[in-house]
């Protein structure tokens, strides 16, 4: 494993050189800062968008980071404060995540710079959720974007996505499964937003498409195996649905 210092030397050169000079060995301490703050901003969210996700979003976007050779802390802080201000919990104002997440940084005395990188990133993903289809502008990104949005989709995959789903059903209210519901495989934002289905259509709606949506090789790779856990899963679902075993 190389050392974080080592991996910077390869990183992005668009990212390098500028703002942190003099600060460098802050970056630990600044991504502590924004962990304390993400951790507060979640203490009471239970729908799915908790603490841990922005975690295991992190964790699984830093693992892209490496072998995607991008920056790190840039990766690291955007997977952190990637669902600060999602529109669910705004009455609809998208903008909101971007005027939080820039008081913050500039509060925590990040770089200008770093500061731009990180809302680019973040205001990207919130527009690209804002479409309906999983399909995004993904030539328009820098890698440091692609590796963020990749994490975020792959925390919705495997068994990770699968407990998930549920959970999020049953805050909702919403049934499990229900063979008198289908899924609507081509549902818009609105309809996306109220509709009431069920857990197991949300796979089909959503889950099993997303495979396709990944952004850098490595993302690819994690979701196709993801993907084949579900596929696996719904099969056994259905066939003890079936009392088949
Ligand atoms: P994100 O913000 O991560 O793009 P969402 O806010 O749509 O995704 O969903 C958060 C989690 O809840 C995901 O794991 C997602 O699959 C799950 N989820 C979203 N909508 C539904 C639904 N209608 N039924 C079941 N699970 C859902
Ligand atoms: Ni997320």
């Amino acid at each position: 494993m190389i050392s974080r210092d080592e991996h910077e030397k390869k990183i992005n050169p668009a990212v390098q050189g500028s703002g942190w000079e003099g600060i460098r060995m802050n970056k630990g301490q600044k991504i502590k800062e924004i962990e304390a703050l993400v951790k507060d901003y979640f203490a009471e969210e239970s729908t799915g968008h908790d603490w841990w996700h922005c975690h295991r979003v992190r964790q699984t976007a830093l693992h892209i980071a490496k072998e995607e050779k991008a920056d790190l802390f840039i990766v690291e802080a955007a997977a952190l404060l990637h669902d600060v201000g999602d529109y669910k919990f705004h009455d609809g104002d998208e903008d909101i995540g971007g005027k939080i997440i820039e008081k913050w940084l500039l509060g925590i005395a990040v770089p200008r710079k770093q500061i731009d990188l990180i809302l680019n990133i973040v205001t990207n993903l919130s527009f690209m959720k804002s479409l309906n289809s999983p399909e995004r502008p993904g030539k328009l990104l820098t890698v440091e974007a692609k590796i963020v949005s990749d994490a975020d989709r792959l925390d919705a995959l495997g068994a990770i996505g699968i407990a998930r789903t549920f959970a999020f059903g049953g805050f909702f209210r919403q049934e499990m499964h229900n063979p008198e519901i289908l899924p609507n495989a081509a549902i818009t934002r609105e309809a996306y937003k109220n509709k009431k289905s069920t857990s197991i259509n949300h796979f089909y709606e959503k889950l099993l498409r997303l495979k396709d949506a990944m952004l850098t090789a490595t993302g690819k790779e994690m979701a196709a195996s993801r993907h084949a856990y579900m596929e696996a899963y719904l099969k056994r679902f259905f066939d003890e649905w079936n009392g088949r075993v």
